[in-house]
């Protein structure tokens, strides 16, 4: 199934290898302004940063707008949006067919899916998919335009390596301090070290994971659509589609499962008119709906699979036992490229619980 949302509704389609990649957006009201260059600048934060730690595979991913967006305004029909796959290669591919990597999906899909799936590059698999939620949340983040809603991501941790983000520093800041590494960490010490803790596991032959922080601020109280369609719901459900992500947890998450209620609460208070509280362990969600502090979800990002170091696989033809040695072109480490897709999705499930809870027009 690739389709998601029930009043912001989004289909991928395209395959790693094929002519395309790319999004249809459906449920965006007419006359919303759209800034292309906005959702461009989004798509190229999802590029290979840089070779030295990222995959060889370049792609120039220019957003083309095909239809849905006329003079920079949706015309309130569904929007397409594809980026042309130009650096294609599927020849080290053809092997994964019959023996399939440790780590990814190359197994369970051809069982399910037999000789017909097209899974070079990974197929419907492959990272390359995530171009279509860069897309749409750029287009999500446009029908926020009377209100203040900001989301960022970065890594908060790779490998071994923690950064140190405080609370309280305001997402302009953040985001300026992220701008000035690789790896969009703002704690520049840290991203020092991420930085090498990469190049060292591509060359040992070998990959890092890591955690993806993303923080939400203006998200109004009460959005969020109780019982089934919580924030945590409908953020989750998006996040665990992103290829790679094997965790998600709200504010406090597995750690305030250890802690007491009473360390656990935040404290309300009147903060002039407005009710806040003293601190936010709940990651600004209680009951499935927006509390009004920022939303902060971390997602739990695997090593990436395809390795260069030999693995042990088998031969689906030959019931063989073989010893793989994967080909093809791959990023040492999934966290700096999917930074921006999870700010998408963050928008993106916040976006559908707006419209249908009245929240926006
Ligand atoms: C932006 C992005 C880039 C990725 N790049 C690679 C890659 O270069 N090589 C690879 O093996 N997996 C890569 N992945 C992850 C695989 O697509 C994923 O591990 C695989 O489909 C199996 O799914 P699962 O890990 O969610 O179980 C990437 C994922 C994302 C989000």
């Amino acid at each position: 199934m690739m389709r998601w949302g029930e009043r912001f509704r989004l289909t991928l389609f395209g395959t790693s290898h094929g002519p395309e990649v790319g999004v249809i957006v459906e449920g965006v009201p007419e006359g919303v302004p759209v800034d292309p260059s906005a959702v461009q600048s989004d798509l190229d934060r999802r590029r290979p940063i840089g070779r030295r730690l990222a995959t060889r595979r370049q792609e120039p991913d220019r957003l083309v707008i095909d239809s849905g967006i006329v003079d920079g305004r949706t015309d309130g029909g569904p929007i397409r949006a594809h980026v042309a796959n130009e650096d294609v290669q599927r020849a080290p591919y053809d092997r994964q067919r019959y023996v399939p990597r440790p780590g990814h999906a190359d197994y369970p899909a051809r069982m399910r899916f037999g000789d017909a799936a097209d899974l070079s590059g990974g197929g419907i698999f492959s990272g390359r998919m995530t171009v279509g939620l860069v897309i749409a949340g750029g287009i999500a983040r446009a029908l926020w335009r009377d209100r203040p809603i900001d989301a960022l991501a970065f890594p908060r941790s790779i490998g071994t390596v923690d950064a140190e983000v405080p609370e309280e520093t305001p997402l302009a800041e953040l985001r300026s301090r992220a701008r000035s590494n690789e790896v969009g960490c703002p704690d520049a010490a840290a991203a020092k070290r991420m930085e090498s803790a990469i190049v060292e596991a591509r060359r040992a032959g070998d990959s890092l994971g890591g955690v993806i922080e993303t923080r939400l601020t203006g998200a109004p109280v009460g959005l969020g659509e109780p019982f089934f369609d919580s924030i945590e719901s409908a953020v989750s459900h998006l996040a665990f589609s992103i290829p790679a992500v094997k965790g998600v947890e709200f504010g406090a998450g597995f750690a305030g499962a250890r802690g007491r209620g009473s360390g656990e609460n935040d404290a309300f208070f009147w903060d002039g008119d407005r009710v806040t509280t003293r601190t936010n362990r709940s990651g600004g969600i209680l009951g499935g709906l927006a509390v009004g502090t920022p939303i902060v979800v971390r997602l739990a990002v695997k090593p990436t699979s395809s390795i260069a170091r030999p693995q042990e696989s088998v031969d689906l033809r030959t019931h063989e036992p073989v010893r793989l040695v994967v080909a093809g072109r791959h990023d040492p480490c999934i966290v700096p490229r999917a930074v921006p897709v999870a700010e998408a999705v963050a928008l993106i499930a916040l976006t559908d619980l707006a419209l249908r809870g009245g929240f926006l027009p």
